[in-house]
Parts: C-alpha cells; sequence; structure tokens
C-alpha cells in the first residue's frame, strides 16, 4: 500500500489524472482514503495528492479529487515557494500562491475554507497579493475572504502587496476598505514598506488614502509629507532595481526643503550616534551638509542608509539588507576593508534583534575565503568578531531543535549543522590569519566555548570528527578555494582548543576511526600523517573499538594510514589484557576495579 501511494502521490503531482483514475481503481473505501491522505515527504515538502495537484496546477487531477474521491479540502502540508517552507498549507493556500486560478475556484466551490491560515498565519489571500495575481485576491475576496487576517509578525496583506509592488491589488484591498494605518511587529506600516521597496505609485496611493481618510474626518493624523519623501529617498539609495543616484538626491533635497519650509518652525532631525560602519559621519542636518555631500556617492549612500536605519529602527527585519547589498557593491569593487565594516554592523543588527544569522555568516566565510585566495589582507579582529557570532547563533540554533515542533524538526537540524559547518570554515581561515599573540587567544577563546557546548552533527559526529572527515561539505562559493576537509590546521587547532580526542560518534567511531579511512592517502599523504600524528600526540587510543567492536587499524582502508597507525601505536600490557579480557568473553565485571571496567568496555 505504501508504495503504491507513492505512485498515486507521483500522479499527482504530474497531473497524469488518468494513471491517477486507474492507480485508485478497485480499493475498498478505507484503503482510497488511507491513499488519498498519505502524506509524501520529498524534496523538503510534506503533502498529500490534493495538496500536490494543487500547488502545481493539476485542475483536472483536483477535479477529480474533489468530485469522485470527496477529498477533505483543509488537508494540510508542508510546500516550498520560492526558497520559503510553508508549514501548515492547505490546496487552497498552493493554489492560491501559485497562481492557479481555475483550481482556486474549484476548491472554492468545494467549499474550501478562505480564511484558513497556515502556521505562521498567512491565509491564501496573503499567499495571492504576494504573487500580485489580482484575479485571485478578487475572487477569494468575492467569496469573502477576511482581508484583515495578519501573519504571525502583524504583517497584513496590504503591507506584502506594497512590499512586492503589486499597484492594482493595493488599490483594490484600499477599495476593499484594507485599513492604511495597520502597523506590524516592527511599527512598520504598508507605506513604509513601499517606500522601502522604492514603490512610488504605491506611496502616493496610500498618502492619497491616508490624507483622504482625515478628509474624511476619521481622526487620522496626516503623514508628514517630509518623511513620505524621506522615505522614497531612502530606499532609492539603497535598492537594485531603482538604483538611481541622482533622484536619490533629489529625493533627500525635497525632504530636507520640507523641514526647512517654516524657518520659524524648523523640523529638526533626532540623529543616531555617529556609527563606524557608515564611516562614521553623521546624517546631515541642514540643506548645506546636504549640498555639500551632493556628488559624493559614497557619502550618499551612506546618507540613505543612516535614514533608514533612523526611521524604521535598527531592529526592523529590513534595516539590514540594503547594508548587505551595499557592502557587496564594495567587495565587487574589491574594496573589502569598507565592506566587512557594512557586514559586521548588519550582522550585529540582526543578532541583537534575534535574527537567523545562519547567511551572513556564511556570507563572511565566503568573502574571508575570496580575500585569502587574492591575498589580501584579512583582519584578525574581524575573523574574531564573526567567530564570536558564529558561537551565539549555534548555541541558539541548539535552543531551536530542542523547542523545535516535530515538523520545524527537519529545518532546525538543517540549520543547526549548517552553522557548524560554517564555524568549521570560519575556524579554517582563522588558521590562515596573521594573528598577534592576543588575537590569537581572543579567537582561540571562542573556539573553547564552542568546543564547551559539543555540538554535534545528526551522527554524532564532534568538531573534531567533522575537521577531519572527507565527507563534511564545503560551501563551493569561494570557501572552497581556502577550506578542505579533511584539515590538518584545524585538527591541531581544535585539539589546542581542548576538544576531546576520544570523543564518539552514534557508531561509537573516534575520530582516529575517521582519519584512516581517508581515501586521498598519497596525494594528500601530509595532512593524513599530520592528523594522525596530532590525535595520537593528544591521547588518542588506537585500540579503541566502535559499537562493531572495530578498533582504527580494522577500519584502515588504505596500507598507508595502516602503516601510519601502527608506528605511532603504543600497545601497553594494560590494552593487551583488556583485548584479550574481551576477545575470550572472560568475565570481568565485579572482580576487576571499577575504574577498569570502562577501560576493559572501549576495548
Ligand atoms: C472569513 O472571514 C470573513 C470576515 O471575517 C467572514 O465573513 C467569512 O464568513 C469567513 N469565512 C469562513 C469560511 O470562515
Ligand atoms: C498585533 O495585532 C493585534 C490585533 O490587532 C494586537 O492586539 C497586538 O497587540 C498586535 N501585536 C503587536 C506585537 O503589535
Amino acid at each position: 500500500m505504501e508504495s503504491l501511494a507513492g505512485y498515486v502521490y507521483k500522479a499527482a503531482s504530474e497531473g497524469r489524472v488518468l494513471t491517477l483514475a486507474a492507480l485508485l481503481l478497485n480499493h475498498s473505501e478505507a484503503e482510497t482514503r488511507y491513499l488519498l491522505s498519505y502524506v509524501t515527504q520529498l524534496a523538503g515538502q510534506r503533502s498529500t495528492p490534493l495538496i500536490i495537484a494543487a500547488r502545481n496546477g493539476h485542475d483536472k487531477v483536483v477535479r477529480l479529487l474533489l468530485d469522485h474521491y470527496r477529498v477533505d479540502t483543509e488537508q494540510t502540508g508542508t510546500v516550498r515557494f520560492d526558497g520559503y517552507v510553508i508549514d501548515g498549507a492547505t490546496a487552497l493556500w498552493c493554489a492560491a500562491g501559485a497562481g492557479h486560478m481555475e483550481v482556486v475556484r474549484l476548491l472554492v466551490s468545494h467549499h474550501a475554507n478562505v480564511n484558513h491560515t497556515t502556521i505562521t498565519n498567512s491565509t491564501p489571500l496573503r499567499a495571492a497579493c504576494f504573487d500580485g495575481r489580482l484575479d485571485i485576491v478578487c475572487y477569494l475576496v468575492a467569496h469573502n475572504a477576511d482581508i484583515s487576517i495578519t501573519n504571525k509578525y502583524n504583517n497584513t496583506c496590504l503591507m506584502i502587496a506594497a512590499y512586492k509592488g503589486h499597484t492594482d491589488v493595493v488599490k483594490f484591498l484600499l477599495e476593499q476598505g484594507a485599513d492604511p494605518n495597520a502597523k506590524a511587529h516592527c511599527g512598520a506600516t504598508a507605506l513604509h514598506f513601499a517606500a522601502e521597496a522604492g514603490h512610488l505609485e504605491i506611496v502616493q496611493e496610500l498618502v492619497r488614502c491616508q490624507a483622504a481618510m482625515v478628509v474624511n474626518g476619521h481622526g487620522m493624523t496626516p503623514l508628514k509629507p517630509h518623511r513620505g519623501a524621506g522615505a522614497a529617498g531612502r530606499s532609492f539609495a539603497n535598492d537594485r532595481e531603482n538604483y538611481d543616484i541622482q533622484r536619490t538626491y533629489h529625493y533627500l533635497h525635497t525632504a530636507m526643503t520640507e523641514r526647512y519650509r517654516d524657518p520659524d518652525n524648523v523640523i529638526a532631525k533626532e540623529l543616531l550616534p555617529p556609527i563606524e560602519a557608515y564611516g562614521g559621519r553623521c546624517e546631515c542636518r541642514t540643506p548645506q551638509d546636504l549640498e555639500a555631500i551632493r556628488v559624493d556617492r559614497d557619502a550618499l549612500h551612506m546618507e540613505g542608509l543612516m535614514i533608514r536605519e533612523r526611521i524604521l529602527g535598527s531592529d526592523n527585519i529590513d534595516v539590514s539588507h540594503p547594508i548587505i547589498y551595499r557592502g557587496a557593491v564594495y567587495a565587487d569593487n574589491m574594496e573589502f576593508e569598507q565592506c566587512i565594516k557594512l557586514w559586521l554592523h548588519a550582522l550585529r543588527l540582526r543578532q541583537k534583534g534575534n535574527r537567523n544569522t545562519h547567511k551572513d555568516l556564511l556570507r563572511f566565510a565566503q568573502v574571508f575565503s575570496q580575500m585569502v585566495h587574492l591575498k589580501e589582507q584579512v583582519l584578525a579582529s574581524a575573523v574574531e568578531q564573526v567567530l564570536s557570532c558564529s558561537v551565539v547563533e549555534i548555541q541558539r540554533s541548539m535552543a531551536r531543535v530542542d523547542t523545535a515542533a516535530e515538523s520545524e524538526l527537519p529545518q532546525a537540524l538543517d540549520n543547526y549543522e549548517s552553522n557548524v559547518f560554517t564555524f568549521l570554515y570560519l575556524a579554517c581561515i582563522s588558521t590562515k590569519t596573521t594573528c598577534s599573540d592576543e588575537e590569537r587567544a581572543r579567537i582561540n577563546k571562542h573556539i573553547y566555548n564552542l568546543i564547551q557546548l559539543d555540538p554535534r552533527s545528526r551522527e554524532g559526529a564532534s568538531l573534531l570528527h567533522l575537521a577531519i572527515s572527507s565527507s563534511t561539505p564545503v560551501d563551493d562559493f569561494h570557501t572552497n578555494d581556502v577550506c578542505s576537509f579533511p584539515s590538518a590546521q584545524v585538527t591541531k587547532l581544535l585539539l589546542d582548543c581542548g576538544a576531546q580526542v576520544n570523543a564518539v560518534d552514534h557508531d561509537g567511531n573516534t575520530p582516529l576511526h575517521v582519519i584512516v579511512q581517508y581515501n586521498r592517502p598519497i596525494s594528500d599523504f601530509l595532512t593524513l600523517h599530520a592528523i594522525i600524528i596530532n590525535l595520537v600526540e593528544a591521547g588518542a587510543h588506537t585500540d579503541m573499538t566502535n559499537k562493531q567492536k572495530k578498533t582504527p587499524l580494522d577500519k584502515s582502508t588504505t596500507g598507508v594510514s595502516e602503516i601510519l597507525l601502527k608506528t605511532q601505536m603504543k600497545m601497553s600490557l594494560k590494552c593487551l589484557a583488556a583485548r584479550a579480557v574481551r576477545q575470550h568473553q572472560i568475565t570481568y565485571r565485579n572482580q576487576i576495579p571499577k575504574t577498569l571496567e570502562e577501560f576493559v568496555e572501549f576495548h
């Protein structure tokens, strides 16, 4: 039945309606129900035949399942959209998000709940707003979809449409009475989102609507005009699509003029203290300040970033994106120092705001690797700061694994492991960075801290196991130019910082068991040699057995590692005796001192 369920799913997923009908022939009701509610896990998605058919827009399949088999429209699953993982999505959510109007119509006419929300409280209407499908939006609203349901960040449908630049959807939602003044958790309104993404027409629409509400006596405070223009200015400075530095100046200028319109009542800015990442600059306060940077591209970019941080607040989720973008532009121009300053600032903001910083950390590993590869100097203090953030991130990802609901666990684990890998790249980079003794000590302290947390992979591999395993994945954007595993340097570094040399993974393998299986013993002999020596010198037991009762020597896959191991083995009488006890299954429990029992056991 289970493999049949796999075929049913595949047929539904590919829209092969005849095959599907054939597969479902001649089954009892219970069997059919089983097949059609069976959840298939594939490519990060967990879904039923109905959900996957809706996701992929196969209306004939959906019709068959609904009309003929009366499949429950409220089944939920986990689907992927544009790199996002959506948990708790119904077929209707999927069809609306993927823009399949016919499927939407079928589901709604079969009484699918138009207000059903996913785990993050997203509705089908929200999915359609994200996608900008006015036809689906109208249809859902015409069928009583609630336009005021927000997601878990109190982010409204209007905000997402405004952010994604779907002007027609924004206009429609406003006509339907969507509240333009609603605020998300971060404090932003739809206007902020539109301005942020540089959608001028939507900004105007929203400003007009808010103004109209005031005129209509709704008692709303009108938006001060300088804020609207300033918001647009800041987004033009930093938005990829709307890159236009002159317009940036124009808008900054308009905003400034607005502040000075009434000379007796100048609207002063509340400035943030200067931030090093922005070149230690302060925001322009007067028209003269602004005039002075008119043709200074860098200064204008920084001005945009500063205004953004001031208006949106440093904990706004999207303040960091343009900073990162600007940093990337610098990196592409080989101005690495500027890039790293900005990225460190963004990293700190994101970590302070409790955001997942895995991608930020990996980005650092990539740019550092690129620098090492180009023989550009990487500052030890930068590596140190990133390593320190990396330890915090791993600590948080461990906690996320501990508290994850079952449906979130696979992703939490993926994230946790990726963070550990990124840490190893950074540790590897640190071995290639010139450091003073003091800097080295600070770096080692972070490594020590992580070793104390003892992060493990799914297979129970410790940091040391991962550092000497050729199966540890290496990111392939610049990182692999500089980092590879097994790494003798990282092994040494970890051992120096207190890594347990005899730690075992879930199969009972020690790091020594792993390295003797290295399959490049000739071309990378030096690595193999250095690691074995390092492990043995740090006290690795050469005769410790894993769960299959195999010692590292038994697990050696090449003559080279066998010889290396044999030359390093310092067999003692104690070890030989322990081996003999195990081999001949001699009773030893309660016959020898307790401390020796453990010793016998790992032989
Ligand atoms: C959806 O929400 C709207 C507005 O609250 C309500 O009128 C409608 O009955 C709801 N529909 C369902 C199916 O819950
Ligand atoms: C989210 O919106 C609800 C209802 O409008 C409100 O009660 C709640 O305080 C808001 N939460 C935050 C953090 O803004």
